[in-house]
């Protein structure tokens, strides 16, 4: 089953509304709703709150602000991911963004509870905020690491002596916005109390991550708190960790001796929700004439919200992609009182490699050089800072394969030599990495007595297809129809995961599974005996009462193999575009991905995914960008309507494939994450493409019409 385009096993319950989210359960007892106030400055301290006239508005139950709201704990760093920590919410007068919450109103009613909510009054001291990065740019500082304890800086050589020296010399700097995750769930729980514990329905990535995270902010053992998860409408990052909507459902509910739900609004979203850091981005790029690469820098600077600090390794993806013997990269963090930064689609590789892949294709045509060609040129032989053989990379073969699908010959290398009617028509090409993470992960596999199989994991499925890949490994590995394998996922109640985030999903728990599979047949080895004889027949035999395996996936820190190679996703990303003489309007035309994950558990599955994540290349390239007030910090264009992503019309034909591979150093399974490989890369092709439509290079992204219009070539 393993490999085979199996279609999702949970589709049926999706499309006929069978699949509970998490604000749709129905809890036994009465429901009451909250809704979160919010504060309308970016940067202060609540000098009053008055929620008197609130108080008396019907229905009512209560109204909770940081004068009245239960001791929580204090922000700490103590976890490897911090989606594990707790996260104080109501916890003090002091504003640090925007859209901070300051109440919660809870009323019989959702309409009692927004009337209640809008009478709440709030008067503030107001502090002069920071809310422009290129302003404050001079207040950068080096955070101690980035994620999973990898060093903030890199150095190789003698960059500056290697530029210096270099004939050919690149120094550009990229921009790129605030963008947020934006899944078409919203953050919601509805939170139970049962006694003193307390059950969340709950839109989450990661369950054992909520029970933590609430369970510490609350200061509740976390055996008192469950987490009920079995749908997900979307994360993309945004549900890695809880928000105030979990928190605040939970402190109501415990309160109220009642089930309280609450969803954030989709504009509470845009200001309460991680955004991506906001970043500017100075690569460097020195080469021969001979088009060798002799120097590299990449120089990330992004915000960080002073209280709670958040770095996206933007430039880690330089130290592992192209050989140069000088090298050198470096993140820094400037403290607005703008919103927290949280994981974006692909953090870091995301906006890193539209920057790093955007000055590739400068000094290609500085060089005067095929932007392929001068890739496969400066392919590394092991990883140029590790010093470690790679894993398994294939960058070369996904750019000669794309470039043959996609008819490269027929990209002109001088800009605007295509037109077609009105539009001037360009290719762009990207490549792509992303490191892959493998994480711990446990699962428990059970065969019962009738000879069917169940798969129990507390791994989420946010749309990617978990419940499917679960059950063709099981399927797989027991040598069952599908059909007769069961998956239940989303529980706090089954065995822990690390959830769905950073791509590691599918290959983590796949593989907890497969070993639970593996464990489940050396039990019934000795049944057997020397016989040939089906599981389930051997099941029902020896076992009356069914027999289940624990398996587990070993994390990349505790494998050897991640230590002595360089373990990595790769890919490369074809566009063309048109983009309008007269109005300066962009098109994609069409799009190919060809990528290189390692094993393929399910190849509709990873299409689906591949092909998401080159369309959130499209937002990133052309439409994605959230605009700042600049007296508070506030996000304008806040909304779906005014945020715009692309939709249907935006997206012509494309198309994702995958070379056939195996990757055997990452897990006994060889398979890899490939969610966010979309993305990588893929937003650069799109702006390379623009660039050989038109000659302009736009540095600021989004490509907006009005940063095009000015340079556009005449009408012949
Ligand atoms: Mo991903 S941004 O780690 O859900």
């Amino acid at each position: 089953m393993i490999g085979k385009p199996v279609s999702r096993v949970d589709g049926p319950l999706k499309v006929t509304g069978r699949a509970t989210y998490a604000y749709e359960h129905i809890p036994d007892e009465p429901t009451l709703y909250g809704v979160i106030v919010t504060a309308t400055i970016g940067c202060g301290r609540i000098r009053e709150i008055d929620v008197s006239e609130a108080q008396r508005s019907s229905g009512v139950r209560t109204i909770i602000t940081h004068e009245n709201a239960p001791a929580q704990c204090s922000i700490e760093e103590a976890h490897l991911f911090d989606y594990w920590s707790g996260r104080p919410t109501l916890s003090g007068p002091n504003v640090t963004h925007y859209g901070q919450a300051v109440a919660v109103v809870v009323a019989d009613t959702l309409v009692e509870a927004q009337a209640a909510a809008n009478l709440v009054r709030v008067e503030y001291d107001i502090q002069p905020g920071k809310f422009d990065l290129a302003a404050a740019e001079d207040q950068a500082y080096a955070p101690k690491q980035l994620v999973l304890g990898t060093p903030t800086d890199s150095a190789v050589g003698d960059f500056d002596a290697g530029y210096a020296s270099a004939p050919i010399q690149v120094d550009v700097h990229y921009r790129t916005p605030y963008c947020f995750s934006m899944p078409m769930e919203p953050n919601a729980c509805i939170a139970v109390p049962r006694g003193d514990d307390v059950v969340l329905f709950v839109s989450t990535q990661i369950v054992d991550a909520a029970r933590d995270s609430l369970a510490a902010t609350l200061k509740l053992d976390p055996q008192r708190v469950e987490i009920v998860s079995p749908f997900v409408g979307g994360g993309f990052g945004s549900k890695l960790s809880i928000h105030s909507e979990a928190i605040l459902a939970a402190m109501a509910a415990l309160r109220l001796k009642q089930p309280v739900k609450i969803a954030l609004t989709r504009r509470q979203i845009f200001h309460a929700v991680g955004v991506r850091p906001t970043s500017i981005q100075r690569l460097r790029l020195g080469a021969g004439s001979d088009g060798r690469l002799v120097a590299i820098a990449h120089e990330a600077t992004m915000h960080t919200n002073p209280r709670e600090e958040f770095v996206e390794a933007s430039a880690v993806p330089t130290r592992s992609f192209y050989a140069a013997p000088n090298r050198l990269t470096r993140h820094r963090l400037v403290p607005l009182n703008m919103l927290r930064g949280e994981d974006v689609r692909a953090p870091g590789e995301a906006p890193g490699l539209l920057a790093l892949e955007s000055a590739m294709d400068e000094t290609a045509c500085a060089l005067g050089m095929d932007p392929i060609e001068f890739r496969i040129l400066n392919e590394p032989q092991v990883d140029p800072e590790q010093g470690v053989p790679f894993s398994d990379r294939r960058v070369v073969e996904c750019l000669r394969e794309g470039a043959r699908r996609f008819n490269w010959q027929r990209r002109q290398a001088r800009p605007a030599s295509i037109r077609d009617g009105r539009w001037l028509v360009g290719f762009g090409v990207a490549a792509a990495i992303r490191v892959h993470p493998q994480m711990p992960a446990t699962a428990r596999v059970r065969i019962e007595p009738d000879g069917s199989c169940v798969v129990l994991s507390d791994m989420t499925d946010i749309g990617t297809g978990t419940y499917t890949i679960l059950a063709q490994v099981a399927a797989d590995a027991l040598g069952m129809s599908i059909d007769r394998v069961r998956v239940e996922l989303g529980r706090s109640d089954l065995p822990t995961s690390m959830g769905s985030g950073g791509s590691w999903g599918a290959s983590s728990s796949s593989v907890a599974v497969y070993n639970a599979c593996a464990s489940l047949r050396e039990k019934l080895k000795p049944a057997a005996g020397n016989e040939s004889a089906s599981l389930s027949g051997l099941v029902k035999r020896n076992f009356p009462d069914g027999l289940e395996a624990d398996g587990e996936s070993t994390a990349m820190w505790d494998d050897p193999n991640y230590a002595a190679y360089s373990v990595h996703t790769f890919g490369a990303h074809f566009a063309e575009v048109g983009v309008d003489s007269d109005t300066g309007e962009v098109r994609l035309r069409r799009m190919l991905g060809v990528f290189a994950p390692g094993r393929i558990l399910n190849p509709k599955t990873a299409r689906s995914q591949m092909i998401g994540g080159m369309t959130f290349g499209v937002g990133m390239a052309l439409l994605e960008e959230a605009i700042v007030d600049p007296r508070s910090g506030a996000f304008v264009n806040g909304d779906l309507a005014g945020y715009l992503v692309p939709v249907h019309a935006d997206i012509p034909a494309i198309d994702a494939i995958f070379l056939d591979g195996i990757d055997d150093k990452a897990n006994p399974l060889g398979a890899k994450g490939l969610g966010e490989l979309g993305i990588c890369g893929a937003p650069a092709a799109i702006g390379n493409a623009v660039f050989n439509a038109t000659g302009i290079r736009v540095r600021d992204f989004p490509i907006t019409l009005e940063k095009l219009l000015p340079g556009l070539p005449q009408q012949a």
